[in-house]
């Protein structure tokens, strides 16, 4: 086991969101650690959200915590669905939010079998869809309610679980369709887009109102993320699941991995707009690098969100 890199911070009176926080998954360890630690966490699901909050409640120590626990339904692929988390939200918890932790994440086509990107009803590309362009949705509506903290607290948060493969992305595909399709270089486009989203947004709200940005790379981690990438392999599906002892054997435990997120979310007076790895700065790729497209690719993601 690598050591824990998040120290322990008094978060009694925080609100946070954690996307994506089914068992097994780096969401529902770092929401468990932040209940712990005493904030009042909000986690979602796209399938089960009530699942996830009775396992993160029977993981808990004690009742007070066990209450600070609530749950909701969020499927980034679908605009209903995050303006309705934003407005259950703020009509359930208020109009204040200490930290937003974007986790929630798909890694499809591990086998890199599909020749045609997968579609959403909408018409963009599956990855790109739920990771970045849902996510940038959801914490365009969630930066009001992070700015009132900001301003009265002096320490709001956006945190963005990016990866190292955001690597493979490339500038030039997030405006167009530059190379053949294929689901790996998708998937670093989605996470490419989300490094140069938490630029812009600290470039925005940090000075102004006190909302700092941050990404970071898990490491790799034994989650659910590989066995719904392989669904529908078949043999592979079915060797990968009876040898997965062993995959998790040379992987981080989501415990582990939810390090990073959690050093990012709760740090005193950690440096934003920056990407960690093992909860210290590391460096970007060059794409990832240039500001100007962080800025192009904002204002670009305007025009493919709901007004
Ligand atoms: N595991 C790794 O090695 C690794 C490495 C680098 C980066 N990451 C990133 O870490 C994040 C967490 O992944 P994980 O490894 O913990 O994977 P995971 O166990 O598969 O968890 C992913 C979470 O995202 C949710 N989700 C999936 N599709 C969604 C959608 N359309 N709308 C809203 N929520 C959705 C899932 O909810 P449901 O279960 O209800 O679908 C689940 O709670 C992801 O962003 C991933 O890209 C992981």
């Amino acid at each position: 086991m690598s050591a824990a890199c998040a120290n322990p911070v008094d978060l009694a009176g925080k609100k946070i969101i954690v996307t994506g926080a089914t068992p097994g998954s780096l969401g529902f360890e770092t929401a468990r650690t932040l209940v712990s630690w005493g904030a009042c966490v909000v986690v979602t699901a796209r399938s089960n959200p009530d699942a996830a909050a009775e396992a993160l409640r029977a993981r808990l120590q004690d009742a007070d915590a066990r209450r600070r626990v609530d749950a909701h339904k969020l499927d980034l692929s679908h605009n209903d669905s995050v303006a309705g988390f934003t407005r259950w939200f703020a009509g359930t918890h208020g109009d204040r939010l200490d930290v937003l932790v974007n986790n929630a994440g798909i890694h499809l086509d591990l086998l890199s079998r599909w020749k045609e990107p997968h579609l959403t009803d909408d018409g963009f590309e599956i990855q790109w869809r739920t990771n970045y362009l849902g996510t940038a949705h959801l914490t365009r509506l969630l930066v009001p309610l992070l700015e009132n903290t900001g301003l009265a607290t002096g320490d709001a948060r956006i945190v963005n679980v990016v990866s190292r493969l955001h690597f493979k992305g490339s500038n030039d595909d997030l405006f167009e369709t530059t190379r053949p399709y294929n689901s790996w270089t998708a998937y670093g486009n989605s996470k490419l887009a989300l490094v140069h989203m938490t630029t812009e947004l600290q470039r925005r709200y940090a000075q102004k109102s006190q909302v700092h940005a941050y990404c970071l790379h898990p490491g790799s981690v034994f989650t659910n993320v590989a066995a719904k990438g392989l669904e529908g392999t078949g043999v592979v599906e079915k060797v990968r699941n009876a040898l997965s002892p062993i995959e998790a054997f040379f992987l981080k435990t989501p415990e582990e991995g939810a390090q990073t997120q959690i050093y990012c979310a709760t740090h005193p007076g950690l440096r934003g707009g920056l990407y960690y790895d093992e909860c210290q700065p590391a460096e970007v790729s060059e794409d990832a690098a240039a500001v100007e497209v962080a800025a192009r690719l904002w204002a670009d993601t305007r025009a493919w969100l709901p007004a």
